[in-house]
């Protein structure tokens, strides 16, 4: 991939599940005035898709189909929701909350290993991204989607603590289910997603590592914030 002078950076933010990359991502771009990629939302689509039309998320064969077919007939579109997160969008109906549930989660973890579903969605990952001033998340932006991004940061925090956020986020929406369940559902996330042959959940090299086990959402916010801030200066062009 060419890379383009870009007048801002692109920022990726990668990390296992329930590190805080939505909240994390949501912050540091309303505060730099970014737009916000969330590209495991394009996973997620992808396996609600498949759950809806009665295809297993185990069946490669078909859900690349069903991955190409919905890029090919531009059926997924991301947006910017009033509150600021980003919506999803599967054949014009907002889907935003479906493809939290569980489940999908599960399946998305599984659709994403397939090399063919990755392919169809790199296109449109790079696209929102090309200009700059964006801010992507999910688990190969830095190594895969954006290898040239200016900034890149790997966010992580210990099992335990990742489990008792997810399981924090679910009880808000209503539905909590045991630490127990949340924490072998991320141990098993984790593991799908570091151990698959293709663009596997890893740090890229030049990446700032992030542990916020012990920080606060607004500690991690600052520290990407002054990092990109610095990036950015360094693209401005000198007077
Ligand atoms: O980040 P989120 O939990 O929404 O991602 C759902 C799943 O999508 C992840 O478990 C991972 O398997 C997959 N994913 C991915 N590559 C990305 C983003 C998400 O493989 N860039």
């Amino acid at each position: 991939m060419n890379a383009p002078r870009r007048r801002k950076p692109v920022v990726a933010i990668d990390g296992p599940a329930g590190a805080g990359k939505s909240t994390v991502t949501r912050k540091v771009a309303e505060r730099l005035g970014y737009l916000i990629v969330d590209t495991g939302a394009l996973y997620r689509v992808v396996a609600l898709a498949a759950e809806r039309a009665g295809v297993s998320a185990e069946d490669e064969t078909r859900v690349t189909a069903l991955a190409d077919a919905l890029v090919a007939e531009n059926a997924v579109q991301l947006r910017r929701g009033a509150d600021g997160a980003s919506q999803v969008l599967l054949r014009g109906q907002d889907v935003s909350l479906s493809i939290r549930a569980q489940g999908v989660g599960q399946g998305a973890s599984k659709v994403s290993a397939f090399p063919g579903v990755r392919d169809a969605l790199l296109d449109l990952q790079r696209a929102q991204g090309r200009e700059g001033g964006v801010v992507l998340e999910g688990r190969d932006i830095g190594t895969v989607v954006f290898p040239d991004a200016e900034a890149k940061f790997y966010l992580t925090a210990s099992v335990d603590v990742r489990a008792q956020r997810r399981r924090d986020e679910l009880a808000a929406r209503g539905t909590p289910p045991t630490l127990a369940e949340v924490l072998s559902e991320v141990t098993e996330r984790d593991r799908r997603d570091s151990t698959r042959p293709v663009a596997p959940l890893r740090q890229a090299e030049d990446a700032l590592l992030v542990d916020s086990s012990s920080l606060s959402i607004e500690q991690v916010v600052e520290q990407i914030v002054a990092s990109v801030k610095s990036v950015e200066r360094k693209l401005a062009p000198t007077p």
